[in-house]
């Protein structure tokens, strides 16, 4: 199993760790499309992958905008042949407590965080089963596990994300098409650049990427990492309301 001469399409490659995937997986030999909004930072990383000697095409889009999103990904299919993976990382993240409900951004949220991995995975979805073979991955978070104070709207996004994937993991597996969900726990990238919480066991957004590519190749359920932060959100579900609040009080985590 490897990467090599796959088709991948990245959502929010322009920046963070979907940019790093990209990189690694054209380094691995993959045919690599990128998505996202900002066109300029899009080019400067097809610029640096095809320098390296990797195959990688851009088109800007925006996930939100379902039709545009469908277009885009199908341009991108037309210049690399069938897409074997789309890898739906588009993601954004806001501080969301309790008072005040920041409702417009916890639904600026969902529809980047949530609708973007539907919309993606439904603009390649028929292509794969009539080929009766592929894989969806969201990127999602550990932040799924458990509505954090002061997150609770990517929180949300995320739990939302892992349960779509988990009724489609099932539904699909049979007719060949896989759905991973990948949960990272904190990662060095603009996103968490102004995080001024503490970020446990941060890891750097090209490990991260090496560590995403690695797995995917088994075609997880479900890839959480790293394990320690893992295990710390399966304990952080099981203590007490005021613990919580005492220690993670105010959080942004993403
Ligand atoms: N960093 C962490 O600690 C961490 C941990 C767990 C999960 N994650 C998840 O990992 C994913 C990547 O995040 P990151 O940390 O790499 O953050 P990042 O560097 O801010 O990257 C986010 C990417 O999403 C794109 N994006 C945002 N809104 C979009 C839209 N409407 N349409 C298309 N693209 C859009 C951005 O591109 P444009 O602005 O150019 O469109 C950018 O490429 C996210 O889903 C995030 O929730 C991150």
């Amino acid at each position: 199993m490897s990467w090599q001469g796959k088709t991948v399409v990245i959502t929010g490659a322009s920046s963070g760790i979907g940019s790093a995937l990209a990189k690694e997986l054209a380094g691995r030999g993959a045919r690599v499309g990128v998505l996202a909004r900002r066109q300029d930072y899009l080019q400067k990383l097809v610029n640096d992958v095809r320098a390296a000697g990797g195959t990688i095409e851009e088109e800007p889009g925006d996930v939100t905008d379902r039709s545009g999103l469908r277009d885009a990904i199908d341009t991108l299919e037309t210049k690399l042949g069938p897409i074997d993976v789309l890898i739906a990382n588009a993601g954004v993240s806001f501080p969301s407590g309790a008072d005040p409900l920041a409702s417009e951004d916890v639904e600026t949220m969902m529809r980047v965080n949530y609708l973007g991995v539907v919309y993606a995975f439904d603009a390649v979805l028929p292509g794969m089963l009539k080929r009766g073979a592929g894989q969806l991955v969201a990127i999602s978070s550990l932040a799924a596990y458990k509505g954090l104070p002061g997150s609770a709207g990517y929180c949300a996004s995320k739990a939302a994300v892992n349960t779509f994937c988990e009724s489609l993991r099932i539904e699909l597996g049979p007719r060949g098409v896989a759905v991973t969900a990948v949960c990272p726990g904190f990662i060095r990238t603009p996103m968490t650049a102004a995080q001024t919480n503490p970020m446990p066991f941060l890891m750097d957004a090209d490990e991260a990427a090496r560590r995403i590519a690695n797995a995917l190749l088994r075609r997880p359920a479900v890839y959480n990492f790293p394990w320690l932060m893992f295990r710390l959100m399966r304990i952080t579900r099981w203590l007490p309301d005021r613990v919580i609040r005492r220690r993670v009080m105010p959080s942004t985590g993403r």
